[in-house]
């Protein structure tokens, strides 16, 4: 069960006129975001998706140790975000999963090739475009790495690509489709998140969770309308809190979604991250008493496994101390939302992915920009092109 409040902490910085002027504004939102072509992520994947899925998952798992996920932005970032929730610290014996892709750097690239050389591994390679920098060059030398050790035929065996359809890497082999209609950061429900999900978690229970969220479009619109009025009150930058350390990967996911998704034509609220406790003795004084451009959306988890200290269940305190900064800030002057899990469980987090991804399309809309492009991404794209030539 998820509960949201939206409206303790930050009523006082709110015109309550503003506010119901916004959340009269829903049906015309709904009807641009309804009739956009870019909402493929409010269906479910067919059947022949899943079980071509469960055919490649098989087989990863009975010629591999590890899967190598390559790719970047919204291409990884949700499967490596839930499943950063649910493995374990220490002593995790999950199928192993490798995220490569997002970096350009040869000490990490040395390191990668030097581990996997002795290992039996398959590569995903997800990019919708096919034409991404760091994911086709990771490609590239994994399967370099591939072709050294397998004969030809058990090198394509051991590579999986995802795409759209017409890019230049689909192949008639191994292809998992990315839809034409659903962009990088809603792919959750797609083969991009889907496939190395399915190694570890029931991606069936994963759908049927993610569908129950679409109920969630009232709060989810709200939420929007709240963030717009932080916005025009001058509260440009979002923190996205938590107090679990594994939810750090998934304030990596959000950052993506709403960076991508709202910041286009000057305008837009930043994203950015805490994971508590630790940041309190870092961006904490900040927020507390710096410059007054940050609002707060706590993501609570009331219940935990206990662990005891001193007669101290250390959950209670967590959440004790998560209260305090929640006090502290609003009375320094700082908006707060808060979302509340009751369980850190997978029905939570497919139902909050599919939350967080409306809430940021209706937010573009009310910023009158479009959601499901990232024209700023290509600035950088075409300098590279410009330097390689
Ligand atoms: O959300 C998005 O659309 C982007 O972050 C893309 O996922 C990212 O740029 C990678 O693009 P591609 O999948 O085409 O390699």
């Amino acid at each position: 069960m998820i509960k949201f409040d939206f409206f303790t902490n930050t009523e006082k910085f709110l015109s309550k006129q503003e506010l119901a002027n916004l959340l009269d504004k829903k049906p015309l939102i709904l009807e641009k975001f309804n009739t956009s072509n870019m909402v493929g992520w409010l269906k479910r994947p067919d059947d022949e998706v899943l079980e071509k899925i469960d055919y490649l998952s098989k087989k990863i798992k009975a010629n591999s140790e590890l899967l190598v996920v390559v790719g970047i932005g919204g291409s990884y970032l949700g499967s490596y975000s839930y499943h950063n929730i649910f493995k374990k610290y220490f002593n995790d014996n999950s199928f192993e999963i490798i995220y490569a892709g997002t970096t350009l750097s040869s000490n990490y690239l040395n390191d990668l090739v030097g581990y996997l050389e002795n290992k039996d591994f398959t590569i995903n390679v997800i990019s919708k475009s096919g034409t991404t920098l760091e994911t086709t060059l990771t490609y590239q030398i994994l399967k370099e790495l591939l072709e050294k050790k397998y004969s030809k035929e058990e090198v394509k065996e051991r590579i999986i690509v995802t795409t759209s359809k017409d890019s230049s890497l689909a192949s008639d082999e191994n292809f998992l489709e990315i839809p034409s209609d659903i962009g990088g950061r809603y792919s959750f429900l797609t083969p991009a998140h889907l496939l190395a999900l399915s190694l570890n978690y029931d991606i069936k229970k994963i759908i049927d969770n993610y569908m129950k969220g679409l109920n969630l479009i009232d709060e989810a619109y709200t939420y929007a309308c709240i963030r717009n009025m932080l916005y025009k009150k001058n509260f440009y930058v979002e923190n996205f809190c938590v107090y679990e350390e594994c939810l750090a990967s998934c304030t990596e996911w959000l950052k993506q979604l709403f960076a991508e998704t709202e910041g286009k034509d000057n305008k837009g609220i930043l994203p950015m991250s805490t994971i508590n406790t630790r940041d309190l003795h870092s961006l904490g004084q900040y927020i507390q008493e710096g410059k007054k451009i940050i609002f707060e959306t706590f993501i609570k988890i009331n219940n935990s496994s206990s662990f005891i200290v001193n007669g101290q269940d250390v959950h209670t305190l967590n959440n004790l101390v998560e209260d305090a900064v929640i006090k502290a800030h609003n009375e320094g002057g700082v908006p707060c939302n808060i979302i509340e899990l009751d369980y850190l469980n997978e029905e939570n987090i497919a139902m909050l992915i599919v939350f967080f991804q409306l809430s940021a399309a209706f937010s573009a809309y009310l910023f009158e920009v479009n959601p499901f492009n990232q024209p700023g991404v290509e600035v950088y794209k075409k300098n590279i092109q410009e330097k390689l030539k």
